[in-house]
């Protein structure tokens, strides 16, 4: 009798817990934002960095001199070299090309944004256009390796972020963050950056440039860099995503390094 009224209990806890974890667990999923279950968290972090610039991911890269085969069918945004050859150029910081923060500006190039072709196609497809299977333009294969665009298709599969749905546009602040929340978030980034977010100049003497800069005149950059990390950066900047932070909380720091001080 004993026996049985124990082995209940057990039943019952286990019926009784067992949702409870499940619907936690599928919390915290969503609350992992755009990477799915099955994503591998640093797959999809460094195709982010791969984004950015993938000279500095790729091991043996070297960074490209000529510009970007696709580049002279525009003429509007006029640099040169390099820098034509970041996703981020031609897509954006929020992945939305000329739908985006690129659709004005010394940026403006008139090229598409990749949001909805992230949503659309599989990650199988999202690797082949970077081979150009849908414009032979767009081929990267004599710059990235097989595993280089497995991971830049994960990223675009499970990474992106709906940067409108987090940042005011017109008033660059962002949208529900909450800087004293960010604050606390902001220690883990204070230790390399500083408290005061000076400690790191990736400016000039003259023209300091602080995450506080980025924070205010970019925060799409702000949010794209905190959430897979910084190209090359020595010490390695960690990824949001793969510390485990949710997209509120990078929303809050955003806010938090909004009020630190640019000078
Ligand atoms: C020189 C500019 C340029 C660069 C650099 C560039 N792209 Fe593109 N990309 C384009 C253009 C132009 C298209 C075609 C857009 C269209 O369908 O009109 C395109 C299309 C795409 C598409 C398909 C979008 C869709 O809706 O079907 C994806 C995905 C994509 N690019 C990802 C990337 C990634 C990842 C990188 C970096 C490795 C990259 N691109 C670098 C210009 C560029
Ligand atoms: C382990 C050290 C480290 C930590 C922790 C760290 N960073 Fe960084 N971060 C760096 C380095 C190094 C750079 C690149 C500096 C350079 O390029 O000169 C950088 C660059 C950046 C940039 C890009 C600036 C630019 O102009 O390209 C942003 C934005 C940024 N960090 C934000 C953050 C935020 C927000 C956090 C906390 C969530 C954080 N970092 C945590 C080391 C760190």
């Amino acid at each position: 009798m004993k026996k049985f009224t124990s082995v209940c209990v057990l039943i019952f806890l286990a019926v009784w817990i067992a949702p409870s974890f499940e619907s936690k667990e599928k919390g915290e999923i969503i609350a992992f934002a755009a990477a799915g279950p099955s994503a591998n968290l640093e797959s999809v972090a460094r195709g982010g960095l791969l984004y950015d610039t993938w000279w500095k991911v790729v091991p043996g890269a070297t960074e490209p001199k000529q510009d970007h085969p696709l580049w002279s069918s525009q003429t509007t945004n006029k640099r040169k070299g390099s820098v034509t050859w970041r996703c981020k150029e031609c897509h954006g910081w929020d992945y939305k090309g000329k739908d985006g923060a690129y659709g004005s500006g010394s940026r403006y190039t008139g090229f598409a944004g990749i949001w909805a072709g992230a949503q659309k196609n599989s990650v199988d497809e999202l690797a082949a256009i970077l081979r150009g299977s849908s414009n032979a333009a767009h081929n990267f294969s004599s710059v990235l390796r097989p595993s280089d665009m497995t991971d830049l298709a994960n990223f675009l599969k499970h990474g992106l972020i709906n940067m409108a749905q987090h940042i005011d546009y017109k008033t660059k602040k962002p949208i529900g963050g909450d800087a004293s929340r960010g604050k606390a978030q902001y220690s883990v980034c204070g230790a390399c950056h500083g408290p005061d977010g000076k400690k790191l100049n990736f400016g000039s003497q003259k023209q300091p440039e602080y995450v506080n800069t980025i924070a205010k005149a970019n925060p799409q950059e702000f949010l794209h860099k905190t959430w897979v990390g910084q190209p090359g950066s020595n010490p390695a900047m960690p990824a949001a995503l793969v510390l485990g932070w949710n997209l509120k909380q990078v929303v809050d720091v955003l806010a938090y390094a909004q009020t630190l001080s640019e000078k």
